[in-house]
């Protein structure tokens, strides 16, 4: 039987006195991704079910906005890994799987019962996102459940121009992320997370302790797992030096812009975004 003090130790490097963890929620305190793994095969059988768990999730009004597309094809798959390039462990992926943001399947739905599909806005787009996020979720801790690993892969964004036409998705589908998906080689430590007390607020937002709390949470990090010098980010803008913490990190991550063509690729992909 897992002991909840020792998994909330390990995912947030200090006491979390009064929280009780059930048995059943245990295991999704001590997950964490997968990347790296072996040659054994995923049966369709297993894949299937976690697909159906994955569309068992909630869908905003029923909608149902995503939709999800599975390459077993080690090829495609190699492809993926080497236009992403410093990711070759994709590669040992018996699967994965691209899960996308889907407004074509309402437009289509409009079309076949003669109606104006009149919702290509925002919201719309927010909602397919958060769809296709809550399926992925899903289909992640049911993997997990039967040991399987996953890692969700942001950067098919960062290649959209070539991972569209490769996987032949039309106008009004976009991929939110790929997920690699395989029986682990080794599972990595716990990646430790921010105290409750900077992310979860009680009746009101409140961040007014951030600094503090955020100096403690670098200093724990830093005890437990430094930022390695491969670890930090836009070394060509920044100097490199050692004792960059975790918030610094962010920093020199998020004062670089990312992927910022994005919107302007959904716009050719029929999104108004208005
Ligand atoms: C939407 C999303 C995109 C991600 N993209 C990548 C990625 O492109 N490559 C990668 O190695 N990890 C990726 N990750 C995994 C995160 O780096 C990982 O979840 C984080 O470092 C925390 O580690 P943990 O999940 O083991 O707790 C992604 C995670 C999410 C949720």
């Amino acid at each position: 039987m897992a002991d909840g003090g020792d998994l909330l130790r390990a995912r947030f490097g200090m006491d979390l006195p009064g929280t009780e963890v059930p048995d059943v929620i245990a295991p999704l305190l001590d997950r964490r991704v997968v990347r790296r793994y072996t040659d054994q095969l995923v049966p369709d059988s297993l894949l299937d079910a976690l697909l159906a768990a994955a569309q068992s999730a909630p869908a905003k009004s029923d909608l149902q906005q995503y939709s999800v597309v599975v390459m077993r094809d080690a090829a495609r798959i190699k492809q993926i890994a080497d236009w992403i390039g410093t990711m070759d462990w994709i590669a040992t992926a018996p699967v994965f799987l691209v899960w996308c943001g889907d407004m074509r399947r309402g437009q289509r739905l409009c079309d076949m019962h003669d109606m104006p599909h009149a919702n290509n806005n925002m919201d719309t787009f927010l909602n397919t996102a958060v769809d296709c996020s809550l399926a992925m979720a899903q289909f992640m801790a049911a993997a997990e459940a039967v040991g399987l690993g996953t890692c969700p892969i942001s950067y098919v964004r960062s290649h959209i121009e070539r991972v569209s036409p490769l996987l032949g998705l039309p106008s009004g589908v976009y991929p939110v992320a790929g997920l690699s998906l395989g029986w682990p080689v080794f599972r990595r430590p716990v990646s430790m997370r921010l105290p409750p007390s900077v992310v979860v607020h009680r009746e009101r937002y409140d961040d007014s302790a951030l600094p503090d709390d955020i100096a403690a949470y670098d200093e724990r990090r830093r005890a437990r797992e430094p930022v390695a010098a491969s670890g930090l980010k836009n070394n060509d803008v920044y100097p490199s030096r050692d004792g960059v913490g975790w918030s610094e990190n962010v920093a020199r991550q998020l004062s670089v812009p990312e992927r910022f063509g994005f919107g302007a690729y959904l716009k050719t992909k029929g999104f108004d975004l208005a």
